[in-house]
């Protein structure tokens, strides 16, 4: 699927993977590897965006023609787990703009339910990087996708950072916004009856905050 572009696999980013995912790992450890694939999931991500040329002088006095970014970009971290990724974004994006968004499933409908949002009030401007670790069926983000169109933000651009996705969750979110780019570490095996991707990482927010 071309909106869909995975880390590409060494043997660096497999150990971190294979730490994180370790059932054994201390929660110090978990969040300090977690960390570091977040970043480079963050650059990843940027690198999605829109560039234009930039010609610059370099103290030798020559041109050296760059790119610098087309747009204003803003963070929205789909609360819990996608808050840990805004550790991530900050170090790579200084004084970066970051709104929130809480989805909880409602008991009786099953349907996802939004709570609470807070955006920057000039998203429908900028770029959005929106921030959740983990991609299991797909129904928060596009809730949270939804949430991102009714306040003005286009589909186009919008980039989903996320660090393990099941690929129902793919398959669902690209069915609903093909346009989306989005940037995951690796896409696991499948799902299993209580919606927790296999081999997955268990509950992402409560290995990372508790
Ligand atoms: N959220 C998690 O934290 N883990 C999963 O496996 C799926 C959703």
């Amino acid at each position: 699927m071309d909106n869909v572009v995975v880390l590409k696999s060494n043997n660096q980013i497999k150990g971190l993977f294979t730490i994180i995912r370790n059932k054994d790992t201390r929660r110090e450890d978990f969040v300090f590897y977690s960390d570091r694939l977040i970043r480079l999931l963050v650059e990843e991500g940027l690198n999605c965006l829109p560039f234009e040329e930039k010609t610059v002088i370099t103290p030798t006095g020559a041109e050296y023609k760059g790119v610098s970014f087309a747009s204003k970009i803003c963070g929205v971290s789909i609360i819990r787990a996608g808050e840990s990724m805004e550790i991530g974004l900050r170090a790579v994006c200084k004084h970066i703009k970051i709104g929130k968004i809480l989805i909880q499933r409602d008991e009786s409908t099953k349907l996802p339910h939004l709570m609470y949002v807070k955006l920057p009030h000039d998203i429908a401007n900028r770029q959005v990087l929106l921030l959740d670790p983990m991609l299991a069926t797909g129904g928060t983000v596009v809730k949270a996708v939804d949430v991102l169109i009714e306040n003005g933000v286009k589909e186009e651009n919008i980039v989903f950072i996320n660090l393990i996705a099941s690929p129902e969750g793919i398959k669902f979110f690209s069915s609903k916004y093909p346009k989306i780019k989005i940037v995951t570490g690796e896409i696991d095996g499948s799902l299993n009856e209580e919606k927790y991707i296999i081999p997955g990482i268990g509950d992402f927010g409560n290995r990372y905050f508790t």
